[in-house]
Protein backbone atom coordinates (compact mmCIF):
# COMPACT_ATOMS: atom_id res chain seq x y z
CA UNK A 1 0.00 0.00 0.00
CA UNK A 2 1.62 3.28 -0.86
CA UNK A 3 -0.10 5.96 1.63
CA UNK A 4 2.11 8.91 1.14
CA UNK A 5 2.70 10.95 -1.70
CA UNK A 6 5.47 13.25 -2.22
CA UNK A 7 5.35 15.88 -4.92
CA UNK A 8 9.12 17.96 -5.54
CA UNK A 9 10.48 19.07 -8.75
CA UNK A 10 13.71 18.91 -7.08
CA UNK A 11 14.77 14.55 -7.48
CA UNK A 12 17.54 14.46 -4.66
CA UNK A 13 14.94 16.01 -2.29
CA UNK A 14 12.43 13.39 -4.08
CA UNK A 15 14.47 10.99 -3.52
CA UNK A 16 15.47 12.19 0.27
CA UNK A 17 11.93 12.36 1.30
CA UNK A 18 10.80 8.96 -0.51
CA UNK A 19 13.61 7.29 1.84
CA UNK A 20 12.54 9.19 5.25
CA UNK A 21 8.77 7.39 4.23
CA UNK A 22 10.51 4.77 3.74
CA UNK A 23 12.67 4.70 6.93
CA UNK A 24 9.98 5.12 8.90
CA UNK A 25 6.55 3.65 7.55
CA UNK A 26 8.37 0.98 5.70
CA UNK A 27 6.82 1.61 2.64
CA UNK A 28 6.95 3.01 -0.62
CA UNK A 29 6.16 6.59 -1.34
CA UNK A 30 4.76 7.84 -4.91
CA UNK A 31 6.71 10.12 -6.07
CA UNK A 32 5.98 13.32 -8.35
CA UNK A 33 8.60 15.19 -9.75
CA UNK A 34 5.34 17.31 -11.97
CA UNK A 35 3.03 18.43 -9.53
CA UNK A 36 0.15 18.45 -12.35
CA UNK A 37 0.62 14.79 -12.73
CA UNK A 38 0.25 14.07 -9.48
CA UNK A 39 -3.29 16.16 -8.73
CA UNK A 40 -4.54 14.06 -11.78
CA UNK A 41 -3.63 10.54 -10.17
CA UNK A 42 -4.92 11.32 -6.33
CA UNK A 43 -8.27 10.13 -7.20
CA UNK A 44 -6.77 6.79 -7.89
CA UNK A 45 -3.95 6.86 -5.36
CA UNK A 46 -6.36 8.14 -2.33
CA UNK A 47 -3.58 8.95 0.20
CA UNK A 48 -3.33 9.15 3.69
CA UNK A 49 -0.59 11.63 3.53
CA UNK A 50 0.48 14.67 0.99
CA UNK A 51 4.22 16.23 1.33
CA UNK A 52 4.76 18.84 -1.67
CA UNK A 53 7.84 21.85 -2.08
CA UNK A 54 6.50 25.22 -2.17
CA UNK A 55 8.75 26.42 -5.31
CA UNK A 56 7.46 24.22 -8.74
CA UNK A 57 7.76 25.17 -12.44
CA UNK A 58 4.82 23.87 -13.14
CA UNK A 59 2.86 24.73 -10.11
CA UNK A 60 3.97 26.31 -7.16
CA UNK A 61 2.99 24.35 -3.67
CA UNK A 62 0.24 27.10 -2.79
CA UNK A 63 -1.46 26.09 -6.24
CA UNK A 64 -1.18 22.78 -5.40
CA UNK A 65 -3.15 22.94 -2.18
CA UNK A 66 -5.74 24.97 -3.51
CA UNK A 67 -6.67 22.68 -6.87
CA UNK A 68 -6.59 19.62 -3.88
CA UNK A 69 -9.18 21.46 -1.57
CA UNK A 70 -11.54 22.03 -4.50
CA UNK A 71 -11.38 18.62 -5.09
CA UNK A 72 -14.48 16.69 -2.48
CA UNK A 73 -12.29 13.75 -1.97
CA UNK A 74 -9.42 15.55 -0.76
CA UNK A 75 -10.67 18.52 1.46
CA UNK A 76 -9.40 16.85 4.21
CA UNK A 77 -6.51 15.02 2.99
CA UNK A 78 -3.52 15.61 5.31
CA UNK A 79 -0.73 18.19 3.74
CA UNK A 80 1.91 18.91 4.74
CA UNK A 81 4.12 21.93 2.49
CA UNK A 82 7.94 22.10 3.16
CA UNK A 83 10.31 24.61 1.96
CA UNK A 84 13.66 26.36 2.08
CA UNK A 85 12.26 29.10 1.00
CA UNK A 86 12.28 32.80 2.95
CA UNK A 87 9.58 34.33 1.52
CA UNK A 88 7.85 36.78 4.22
CA UNK A 89 4.33 34.91 5.62
CA UNK A 90 4.26 32.07 3.55
CA UNK A 91 3.54 29.92 6.52
CA UNK A 92 0.12 32.05 7.07
CA UNK A 93 -0.29 31.67 2.85
CA UNK A 94 0.06 27.73 3.17
CA UNK A 95 -2.19 27.18 5.79
CA UNK A 96 -5.08 29.97 3.97
CA UNK A 97 -4.78 27.72 1.20
CA UNK A 98 -5.71 24.61 3.08
CA UNK A 99 -1.91 23.11 4.17
CA UNK A 100 -2.37 20.90 7.19
CA UNK A 101 1.37 21.95 8.11
CA UNK A 102 4.16 24.18 7.27
CA UNK A 103 7.28 22.87 7.47
CA UNK A 104 10.36 25.13 7.01
CA UNK A 105 13.71 23.82 6.48
CA UNK A 106 16.36 22.99 7.65
CA UNK A 107 14.80 21.91 10.76
CA UNK A 108 12.10 20.07 8.43
CA UNK A 109 13.25 16.66 8.08
CA UNK A 110 13.24 15.85 11.73
CA UNK A 111 9.94 17.49 11.74
CA UNK A 112 8.93 15.14 8.65
CA UNK A 113 9.66 11.79 10.47
CA UNK A 114 7.37 13.14 13.47
CA UNK A 115 4.62 13.67 11.07
CA UNK A 116 5.05 10.68 8.74
CA UNK A 117 4.34 8.59 12.33
CA UNK A 118 1.66 11.12 13.44
CA UNK A 119 -0.75 11.25 10.20
CA UNK A 120 0.35 7.92 8.17
CA UNK A 121 0.66 5.93 10.95
CA UNK A 122 3.77 4.03 11.39
CA UNK A 123 3.71 1.25 14.00
CA UNK A 124 5.50 2.37 17.70
CA UNK A 125 8.20 -0.41 17.12
CA UNK A 126 9.61 1.21 14.36
CA UNK A 127 9.27 4.69 16.17
CA UNK A 128 12.90 5.68 16.75
CA UNK A 129 12.49 9.58 17.20
CA UNK A 130 10.76 9.95 20.14
CA UNK A 131 12.31 13.37 21.51
CA UNK A 132 11.38 15.31 18.51
CA UNK A 133 7.57 14.52 19.41
CA UNK A 134 7.15 17.19 21.97
CA UNK A 135 8.68 20.17 19.98
CA UNK A 136 6.72 19.24 16.76
CA UNK A 137 3.55 18.82 18.70
CA UNK A 138 4.24 22.50 20.24
CA UNK A 139 4.36 24.30 16.99
CA UNK A 140 1.30 21.98 15.96
CA UNK A 141 -0.28 23.32 18.92
CA UNK A 142 0.42 26.76 18.20
CA UNK A 143 -0.17 26.95 14.72
CA UNK A 144 -3.48 25.40 15.41
CA UNK A 145 -4.56 28.23 17.87
CA UNK A 146 -3.37 30.29 15.28
CA UNK A 147 -5.80 28.69 12.82
CA UNK A 148 -8.77 29.41 15.33
CA UNK A 149 -7.86 32.81 15.65
CA UNK A 150 -7.79 33.29 11.74
CA UNK A 151 -11.07 31.52 11.93
CA UNK A 152 -12.63 33.76 14.19
CA UNK A 153 -11.20 37.04 12.70
CA UNK A 154 -9.40 37.13 9.53
CA UNK A 155 -8.13 40.53 10.38
CA UNK A 156 -6.42 39.44 13.67
CA UNK A 157 -4.45 36.74 11.97
CA UNK A 158 -3.66 38.68 9.53
CA UNK A 159 -2.04 41.36 11.41
CA UNK A 160 -0.38 38.68 13.87
CA UNK A 161 1.07 37.24 10.69
CA UNK A 162 2.48 40.82 10.08
CA UNK A 163 3.53 41.43 13.38
CA UNK A 164 5.49 37.94 13.73
CA UNK A 165 7.24 39.27 10.26
CA UNK A 166 8.44 42.56 12.03
CA UNK A 167 9.16 41.28 15.34
CA UNK A 168 11.73 38.77 13.77
CA UNK A 169 13.27 41.38 11.32
CA UNK A 170 13.75 43.30 14.53
CA UNK A 171 14.75 40.59 16.52
CA UNK A 172 17.12 39.42 13.52
CA UNK A 173 18.85 42.98 13.28
CA UNK A 174 19.42 42.70 17.44
CA UNK A 175 21.43 39.60 16.23
CA UNK A 176 19.24 37.45 18.68
CA UNK A 177 20.29 33.77 19.09
CA UNK A 178 19.28 32.02 16.41
CA UNK A 179 17.06 29.66 18.88
CA UNK A 180 15.49 32.73 20.19
CA UNK A 181 14.87 33.91 16.68
CA UNK A 182 13.05 30.89 15.32
CA UNK A 183 11.14 30.13 19.06
CA UNK A 184 9.93 33.98 17.85
CA UNK A 185 9.19 32.91 14.30
CA UNK A 186 5.90 30.35 15.73
CA UNK A 187 5.75 32.04 19.15
CA UNK A 188 4.75 35.26 18.09
CA UNK A 189 1.62 34.24 15.75
CA UNK A 190 -0.44 34.02 18.93
CA UNK A 191 0.89 37.27 20.49
CA UNK A 192 -2.87 38.24 20.62
CA UNK A 193 -5.04 35.10 20.98
CA UNK A 194 -6.55 36.28 23.96
CA UNK A 195 -8.36 38.77 21.52
CA UNK A 196 -10.46 35.56 21.36
CA UNK A 197 -11.72 36.13 24.93
CA UNK A 198 -12.80 40.16 24.02
CA UNK A 199 -16.26 40.50 21.92
CA UNK A 200 -16.20 41.66 18.68
CA UNK A 201 -18.17 44.65 19.18
CA UNK A 202 -16.20 46.19 21.95
CA UNK A 203 -12.66 45.32 20.04
CA UNK A 204 -14.01 47.15 17.17
CA UNK A 205 -14.50 50.26 19.16
CA UNK A 206 -12.09 53.10 18.66
CA UNK A 207 -8.93 53.26 21.03
CA UNK A 208 -10.47 55.67 22.89
CA UNK A 209 -12.74 53.46 24.86
CA UNK A 210 -14.60 53.93 28.09
CA UNK A 211 -13.05 52.93 31.28
CA UNK A 212 -15.52 49.80 31.58
CA UNK A 213 -14.94 48.57 28.30
CA UNK A 214 -10.85 49.35 28.02
CA UNK A 215 -10.42 46.85 31.31
CA UNK A 216 -12.02 44.15 29.37
CA UNK A 217 -9.85 44.70 26.31
CA UNK A 218 -6.82 44.66 28.83
CA UNK A 219 -7.65 41.54 30.60
CA UNK A 220 -6.44 40.06 26.58
CA UNK A 221 -2.78 39.53 27.55
CA UNK A 222 -4.22 37.36 30.56
CA UNK A 223 -6.86 35.45 28.53
CA UNK A 224 -3.94 34.21 25.87
CA UNK A 225 -1.12 33.70 28.82
CA UNK A 226 -4.14 31.48 30.10
CA UNK A 227 -4.41 29.79 26.59
CA UNK A 228 -0.80 28.66 26.51
CA UNK A 229 -0.06 27.74 30.01
CA UNK A 230 1.51 25.12 31.31
CA UNK A 231 4.19 24.27 28.26
CA UNK A 232 7.08 22.42 29.41
CA UNK A 233 9.09 23.28 26.46
CA UNK A 234 10.74 26.70 25.20
CA UNK A 235 8.51 27.60 22.39
CA UNK A 236 4.88 27.31 24.14
CA UNK A 237 6.59 29.18 27.65
CA UNK A 238 7.85 31.56 24.84
CA UNK A 239 4.37 32.55 23.53
CA UNK A 240 3.01 32.74 26.92
CA UNK A 241 5.40 34.94 27.65
CA UNK A 242 5.20 37.27 24.68
CA UNK A 243 0.95 37.00 25.01
CA UNK A 244 1.16 37.95 28.60
CA UNK A 245 4.06 40.81 28.60
CA UNK A 246 3.23 42.35 24.98
CA UNK A 247 1.72 45.19 26.29
CA UNK A 248 4.03 46.57 28.98
CA UNK A 249 5.66 49.34 28.52
CA UNK A 250 9.60 50.41 29.27
CA UNK A 251 8.78 52.78 31.83
CA UNK A 252 6.81 50.52 33.94
CA UNK A 253 2.89 52.38 33.23
CA UNK A 254 1.69 49.27 31.29
CA UNK A 255 0.07 46.48 32.01
CA UNK A 256 -0.82 43.78 33.44
CA UNK A 257 2.05 43.69 35.84
CA UNK A 258 3.60 47.08 35.78
CA UNK A 259 7.15 45.87 34.37
CA UNK A 260 9.83 48.08 33.52
CA UNK A 261 13.19 48.48 31.40
CA UNK A 262 14.52 44.85 31.01
CA UNK A 263 12.60 43.12 33.74
CA UNK A 264 9.91 42.57 30.52
CA UNK A 265 11.03 39.62 28.87
CA UNK A 266 13.09 40.97 25.65
CA UNK A 267 10.86 39.11 22.84
CA UNK A 268 7.55 41.03 24.60
CA UNK A 269 9.98 44.34 24.33
CA UNK A 270 10.33 43.44 20.71
CA UNK A 271 6.58 42.53 19.95
CA UNK A 272 5.18 45.89 21.64
CA UNK A 273 7.41 47.97 18.85
CA UNK A 274 6.40 45.82 16.20
CA UNK A 275 2.57 45.36 17.26
CA UNK A 276 2.27 49.26 17.62
CA UNK A 277 3.65 49.92 14.03
CA UNK A 278 2.14 47.31 12.38
CA UNK A 279 -1.47 48.91 14.24
CA UNK A 280 -0.32 52.22 13.33
CA UNK A 281 0.27 51.54 9.55
CA UNK A 282 -3.22 49.41 9.38
CA UNK A 283 -6.66 50.94 8.37
CA UNK A 284 -8.74 50.86 10.85
CA UNK A 285 -12.61 51.58 11.55
CA UNK A 286 -11.94 54.78 13.31
CA UNK A 287 -9.44 56.75 12.08
CA UNK A 288 -7.07 56.93 9.02
CA UNK A 289 -4.21 54.81 9.07
CA UNK A 290 -0.46 56.27 9.58
CA UNK A 291 1.90 56.95 6.96
CA UNK A 292 4.65 54.44 7.47
CA UNK A 293 7.37 57.22 7.69
CA UNK A 294 4.54 58.85 10.48
CA UNK A 295 4.36 55.51 12.06
CA UNK A 296 8.35 55.45 12.39
CA UNK A 297 8.30 58.90 14.10
CA UNK A 298 5.75 57.68 16.21
CA UNK A 299 7.73 54.80 17.90
CA UNK A 300 11.11 57.12 18.03
CA UNK A 301 8.94 59.38 19.78
CA UNK A 302 7.59 56.61 22.01
CA UNK A 303 11.59 55.36 22.56
CA UNK A 304 12.14 55.06 26.47
CA UNK A 305 8.88 55.77 27.86
CA UNK A 306 6.60 53.20 25.98
CA UNK A 307 9.34 51.07 24.37
CA UNK A 308 12.79 49.84 24.84
CA UNK A 309 15.02 52.18 22.96
CA UNK A 310 17.47 49.31 21.68
CA UNK A 311 15.05 47.56 20.17
CA UNK A 312 13.78 50.99 18.93
CA UNK A 313 16.87 51.46 17.34
CA UNK A 314 17.41 48.12 15.74
CA UNK A 315 13.64 48.94 14.35
CA UNK A 316 14.98 52.16 12.91
CA UNK A 317 17.73 50.79 11.22
CA UNK A 318 15.55 48.24 9.04
CA UNK A 319 14.35 51.27 7.36
CA UNK A 320 17.35 51.24 5.32
CA UNK A 321 16.97 47.79 4.69
CA UNK A 322 13.60 47.84 2.18
CA UNK A 323 13.02 44.33 2.46
CA UNK A 324 11.88 44.43 6.01
CA UNK A 325 9.58 47.07 5.99
CA UNK A 326 8.28 45.76 3.00
CA UNK A 327 6.32 42.87 4.48
CA UNK A 328 4.39 45.02 7.01
CA UNK A 329 4.28 48.55 4.92
FE1 LIG B 1 -2.43 42.79 22.44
Amino acid sequence: MNRVVVVDDDEPNLKLYAAVVKRVLGEDAVAFENPLQALERLDDLRPALIVVDYQMPELDGLTFIRELRAKPAHAFTPVIMLTASPEPALCERALEAGATLFLQKPLALADLTAQLRHYAGAPASRVTYGEVIMPTDERDTILRLFRALQAHCKDLGTHAGRVRDLAVAIANEMQLPSEEIEAMHIATLVFDIGMLSVPDKVREMPSTLPTRWRSVVNAHVDAGAAILTGGRRPLLRAAETIARYHHERYDGTGYPDGLAGSMIPLAARIVAVADTYVALISERPHRVEFTPANAVAQIVGLSGSAFDPNVVAAFERLKDKPNNFRQTA
